[in-house]
């Protein structure tokens, strides 16, 4: 089944969050690995992958929000407890961070001056004026919500090997479609 069911996760959810899951975790190695570089001709193309990949990201996620408005995914299993409402909090802070991380980076870019381009390709409208202020500013915000998101993004794969260690189902539910 393509869409999501009252306890089933569909298709288009889980090849979106899976994709996502690739995309982030190597945006975030290719991001601290960027960062700790002095920028030049030889690793331009580096830069460059990140903020293509990083455009992507914003793309999917955008495009799992519209999806989950037009099929809505299955809520956490087991109790309402304070569990439960954490896993909420903490995809909604992830969906939040992995709109504000690109916004950030895509500022960041501007600032520089400097075209900020998807693939090479397509030039995107800068987001704030040029200026060394600005570049520190929205870079080093770009920092802080990319540390966040690591920390969210670990405590939600631990939470979801636990639940799936204690029985019941979350992990399969998000590979397999259904929790048994
Ligand atoms: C979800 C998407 C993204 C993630 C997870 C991500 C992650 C990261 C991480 C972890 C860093 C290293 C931060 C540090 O240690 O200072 C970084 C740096 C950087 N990011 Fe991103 N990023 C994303 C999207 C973007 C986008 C869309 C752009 C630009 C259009 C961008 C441009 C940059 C640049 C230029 C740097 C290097 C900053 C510097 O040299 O200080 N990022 N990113």
């Amino acid at each position: 089944m393509l869409r999501n069911g009252p306890s089933e996760f569909g298709l288009v959810t889980r090849l979106i969050h899976w994709a996502m899951m690739l995309l982030v975790i190597g945006q975030l190695a290719l991001g601290l690995r960027i960062a700790d570089m002095e920028p030049g001709l030889a690793n331009l193309w580096l830069y460059g992958l990140h903020k293509t990949i990083g455009f992507g990201i914003l793309a999917l996620i955008l495009l799992r929000i519209g999806w989950h408005i037009l099929s809505p995914p299955p809520p956490p299993l087991g109790p309402r407890n304070a569990a439960f409402w954490a896993a909420r909090a903490a995809h909604w802070a992830i969906y939040a961070l992995l709109i504000a991380i690109p916004l950030t980076g895509w500022a960041g870019s501007s600032a520089t001056g400097i075209d900020v381009m998807i693939a090479d390709r397509w030039t995107v409208p800068p987001l704030v004026e040029a200026s060394e202020e600005a570049e520190a500013f929205w870079f080093r915000l770009h920092d802080i919500l990319t540390k966040l998101l690591m920390a969210l993004v670990t405590i939600h794969m631990l939470g979801a090997f636990k639940r799936e260690m204690e029985g019941d189902g979350t992990l399969t539910r998000m590979i397999r479609g259904r929790a048994r």
